[in-house]
């Protein structure tokens, strides 16, 4: 089987380190770099998490690893360590590791370059703010539009939002790269708080997908994810925004999709991030699409792959 090459650009939280581990254990695509972005924590803690993911699940070979962007295009970096942990990943503190050289066009750079190398086989799924894939659009903008697809987990358009009561984070950290991404892609897809809400992974679940002892790990990574959603949502379980995002990537059509035309506030005030949506008025924007549905149960079973291995 020819395995479909794929970059991830992340901003390591748990479900970032969820979303990784499932790209990690399907055969279907080839991780062919990984980027990384601040958001949910700072971007040397992102990249320090995907290293402790490869090394707690045997990657073999790894996939590059390139830091990118440390702070939002315009704005002043917002994290989440209320969500994720202080390191993002729950109660799991891998290592401390020394400081690489970071930024949004080292990113940038790398994806052009995997743009370059593999066209329209190629899709860059986006689970964290937009700062690199933005710089990357500014950067080469022919080249970014060669690829296949490109997938991006965020904003919140007929539900409430995760941060604020209209905006959903990643849109929210970054609204200026949204804008520019919305102007510069062809072919990308959003996947909203819509479509991620609609599915929760209760703690029961995971207690009993984490029996084994070399599983357990993963109870770790996610206890304090689902205890913030106890006090926010009122159930002990999780949003898997990031996972839903990438299973479309290993699975075309497991999210079931609508042209749109989108904007979004980037201006400071209650409105940041707010996205919104109309008809598409023109060929042009209706290669923009909105994730409306989701297949739950073709899901529920690529998700499998996460519990079991390692
Ligand atoms: C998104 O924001 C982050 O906290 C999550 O990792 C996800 O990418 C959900 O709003
Ligand atoms: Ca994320």
């Amino acid at each position: 089987m020819k395995r479909r090459p794929v970059l991830i650009d992340t901003d390591t939280g748990v479900d970032d380190a969820m979303a990784l581990g499932l790209a990690f254990c399907s055969p279907e695509i080839e991780i062919v770099g990984i980027t990384t972005v601040a958001g949910n924590v700072e971007v040397q803690r992102c990249t320090r998490n995907v290293h402790a993911l490869m090394d707690r699940l045997g990657v073999d070979p790894r996939p590059r690893v390139v830091a990118g962007a440390a702070r939002p295009s315009k704005l002043s970096l917002v994290t989440a360590p209320e969500v994720h942990g202080r390191g993002g990943m729950g109660t799991l503190t891998p290592p401390s590791a020394p400081p690489v050289k970071a930024g949004a066009a080292k990113a940038a750079h790398v994806m052009a370059q995997k743009a370059a190398k593999h066209g329209t086989d190629l899709t860059i799924v986006a689970i964290g703010p937009l700062t690199n894939l933005a710089a990357a659009y500014r950067l080469a903008p022919a080249l970014m539009r060669s690829v296949g697809r490109v997938i991006s987990m965020g904003g919140a358009f007929h539900v409430p939002g995760n941060t604020g009561p209209v905006a959903e984070f990643n849109y929210f950290v970054d609204p200026h790269a949204v804008e520019t991404v919305l102007s510069l892609a062809s072919d990308l897809l959003i996947v909203p708080l819509d479509v991620t809400e609609q599915l929760i992974l209760t703690w029961k679940d995971a207690e009993r997908l984490t029996q084994r002892p070399s599983a357990r790990w993963r109870q770790r990574l996610l206890r304090g994810y689902m205890q913030y959603h106890e006090l926010t949502e009122g159930f002990l379980g999780a949003y898997l925004h990031d996972p839903i995002a990438v299973a479309e990537a290993i699975q075309p059509g497991i999210l079931h999709a609508e042209p749109a035309d989108v904007s979004i506030v980037a201006r400071e005030g209650p409105a940041r991030g707010l996205t919104s949506e109309k008809a598409p008025t023109s060929r042009v924007r209706q290669r923009t699409q909105i994730a409306r549905s989701l297949d739950a149960p073709a899901f529920l079973e690529l998700f499998d792959r996460f519990w079991t291995a390692v």
